[in-house]
């Protein structure tokens, strides 16, 4: 694969999305996969990202309830690719995949319901650095298994990804996520959400499942001292912070 001399075009998901933020109320209230016929009740909407909204669903055979993510079809952000890594992955800590499907509209992919991001789980319950460590242990052995398992690279780990069920964590949100052909290669180039980018990323440098690993940091970094790591209202000014760590430490 060819160096992307391309200047990195940051996405900075918004919150407010016009076409995201109408993704809820465009769905019926039964949600049928055309292909088995099966059906899932509509229930409430769970969380939204920038690509994204995510609901409570109920699936009228079984009564079990399920979240179903919600993605507006899409070919550059290639959302069926995303299903199709999800489903290839079987981890404690990474969200659990049950099945996906389209229509003409939306890809929709049905998974294991959690409690809550771990964002909203440290806005109610507060830090513990025990509490920290187990959780970053957690989603250290998840990326372990991704990298020299499954050659994956998560490609936007940040707390809004980061799930949690009855205590254990589970990673989620494999849109961004990408195959490599062996662990080492470095053939990745998505730039995800601006401050939890390694360095790299900015330079437009092809990487590769390291950047997780800087995300981890990041995220560690942020759940200590409550404060997103290199965040700066001037966008700017968060690229050189992120660069210029980099460059103190050569
Ligand atoms: N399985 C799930 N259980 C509970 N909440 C979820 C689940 N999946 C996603 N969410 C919530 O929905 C939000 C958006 O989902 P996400 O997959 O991150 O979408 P996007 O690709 O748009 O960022 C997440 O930040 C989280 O709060
Ligand atoms: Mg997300």
């Amino acid at each position: 694969m060819k160096h992307n001399k391309k200047k990195p075009e940051i996405i900075i998901p918004k919150k407010n999305n016009l076409q995201v933020k109408n993704i809820y109320p465009k769905l019926s209230n039964i949600i049928t996969n055309t292909e088995t016929g099966q059906k899932y009740k509509k229930g409430q909407m769970i969380g939204r990202g920038g690509y994204a909204c995510c609901l409570k669903v109920v699936d009228m055979e079984s009564q079990e309830t399920y979240a179903c993510k919600v993605s507006l079809k899409n070919p550059k952000t290639n959302n069926l690719k995303e299903a199709i890594n999800h489903r290839s992955l079987n981890h404690k800590n990474i969200v659990k995949y049950y099945g996906h499907f389209s229509d003409d509209d939306f890809v929709y992919i049905i998974m294991e319901l959690c409690d809550s991001d771990i964002n909203r789980f440290y806005e109610t319950k507060g830090i513990d650095k025990n509490i920290i460590l187990s959780h970053i242990h957690q989603i250290a052995d998840a990326c372990h298994y991704l990298h020299t398992e499954k050659h994956i690279v998560h490609g936007d780990l940040k707390p809004e990804n980061i799930l949690i069920k009855d205590g254990i964590i589970k990673i989620a949100d494999f849109g961004l996520s990408e195959q490599l052909s062996s662990k080492n290669k470095k053939g990745y180039w998505k730039p995800g959400t601006l401050q939890y980018n390694a360095p790299e990323i900015l330079r437009g440098k092809l990487c590769g499942v390291e950047i997780d690993c800087w995300a981890l940091g990041c995220i560690l970094c942020q759940l200590l001292t409550g404060k997103i790591t290199f965040y700066s209202a001037d966008i700017e000014f968060m690229k050189h912070n992120i660069l210029e760590l980099i460059h103190q430490n050569q």
